[in-house]
């Protein structure tokens, strides 16, 4: 069985070289008859290819897929050749590194169709694929080719509006995925991953590679490799710590029913039912004092030891400074570590 495939209407730079891809219906883990029609209409001779498809091709391949259950893929397919921007049939033998644009697009909707989870594809040298571009009213410009679209834009009495210059589109312009909220689609990038019931408020934001796994209320910044677990909820303007620059190496998660408060931030992963308080930030190397249920201090270590722990209660203590961990009250069971010391 092969990885993924997608018929892609994209968009191509005067150098007809590949801006962006918009995949429809992208499929996970393509079944045989999809790749032998491919092979058979499309010249697709296996491996990890982008195919320019021409109408003639497409409509051959929709033809051919008119006896299987791929209607779906069938009709997209037939639209697909009446259009006037570029095609592209890419198709993934495997979740190998990406080696062009249409390859990197159709990973990055894999995970904001929730097809696959953060993690579960393989990004590595992406950036490099990916063209910085002007995301306009009008679609992806080359940069280059900007300054000339703005004037004959001006000169026939239009603006065009330049919405961000970025690697990333917004993902909201390729795919709404069902059961979210979204109150400024520029915060969430494509290649999010923004599971059925979140609420992604205006200061929130997620990027590519992220996401939360079902009912959530984003107000913080969810960052690149970052997954929030089911009930949790992120305050207004909370951190949650990326791996892309400068951070640890440690992959930062969100268990279960967490609270990050307000402008607090986490350098470790929590585990379920853990709060932080409002303004705390937890550094992997953050000396943190324990305390037992009288608030007796148990030991002091290091943050990174209580990374994915469930049951925790960070806070800032008002009077000393010190950062402090009990058990959470909400917590169902109480957490062995805290209380090894009782
Ligand atoms: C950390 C937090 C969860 C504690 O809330 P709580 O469990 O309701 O605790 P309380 O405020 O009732 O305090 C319990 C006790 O701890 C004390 N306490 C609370 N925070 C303290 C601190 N930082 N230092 C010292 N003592 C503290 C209280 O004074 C109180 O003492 P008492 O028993 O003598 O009365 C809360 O302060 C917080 O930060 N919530 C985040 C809310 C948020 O940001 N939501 C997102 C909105 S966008």
């Amino acid at each position: 069985m092969s990885f993924a495939f997608g018929i892609g209407i994209g968009s191509q730079n005067q150098k007809s070289e590949w801006l962006e891809v918009f995949y429809q219906q992208p499929v996970l883990m393509p079944d045989s008859d999809l790749m032998e029609i491919a092979g058979n209409t499309l010249g697709y001779q296996g491996g990890n290819q982008a195919i320019e498809a021409t109408a003639e091709q497409l409509k051959a391949f929709a033809d051919a897929l008119g006896s299987t259950a791929h209607t779906a893929q069938a009709e997209l397919a037939l639209k697909a050749a009446e259009s006037n921007r570029p095609v592209a049939v890419t198709i993934l033998e495997t979740d190998d590194t990406a080696s062009s644009t249409p390859e990197v697009y159709l990973k990055l909707h894999l995970l904001s169709h929730r097809l696959v989870k953060p993690h579960g594809v393989k990004l590595d040298g992406i950036f490099g694929l990916l063209p910085n571009l002007a995301w306009t009213n009008e679609g992806a410009i080359d940069l280059d080719e900007l300054p000339e679209r703005q004037l004959q834009a001006r000169l026939q009495g239009r603006i065009l509006e330049v919405k961000s210059v970025d690697k990333f589109p917004q993902m909201t312009d390729y795919v709404v995925p069902r059961g979210v909220r979204i109150a400024d689609t520029a915060r969430v990038r494509l290649g999010a991953y923004v599971g059925e019931g979140t609420t992604v408020m205006h200061e929130g934001f997620i990027n590519f590679n992220a996401g939360t796994e079902g009912t959530s209320m984003i107000e913080g910044r969810v960052s690149a490799g970052v997954m929030i677990g089911k009930g949790s909820d992120l305050g207004g303007s909370c951190s949650t710590m990326g791996t892309l620059s400068g951070g640890g190496n440690i992959i930062i998660a969100v268990g279960e029913n967490c609270l990050l408060g307000a402008n607090a931030g986490i350098g470790i992963p929590l585990g379920d039912r853990c709060t932080v308080e409002a303004g705390l930030y937890i550094t992997a190397g953050t000396k943190v004092a324990l305390l037992d249920d009288q608030n007796n201090l148990v030991e002091v270590i290091k943050a990174r030891d209580l990374a994915g722990k469930p049951d925790l209660l960070f806070r800032r203590n008002s009077q000393t400074g010190a950062v402090e961990c009990k058990t959470n009250k909400t917590a169902i069971e109480l957490n062995e570590q805290l209380h090894a010391n009782n």
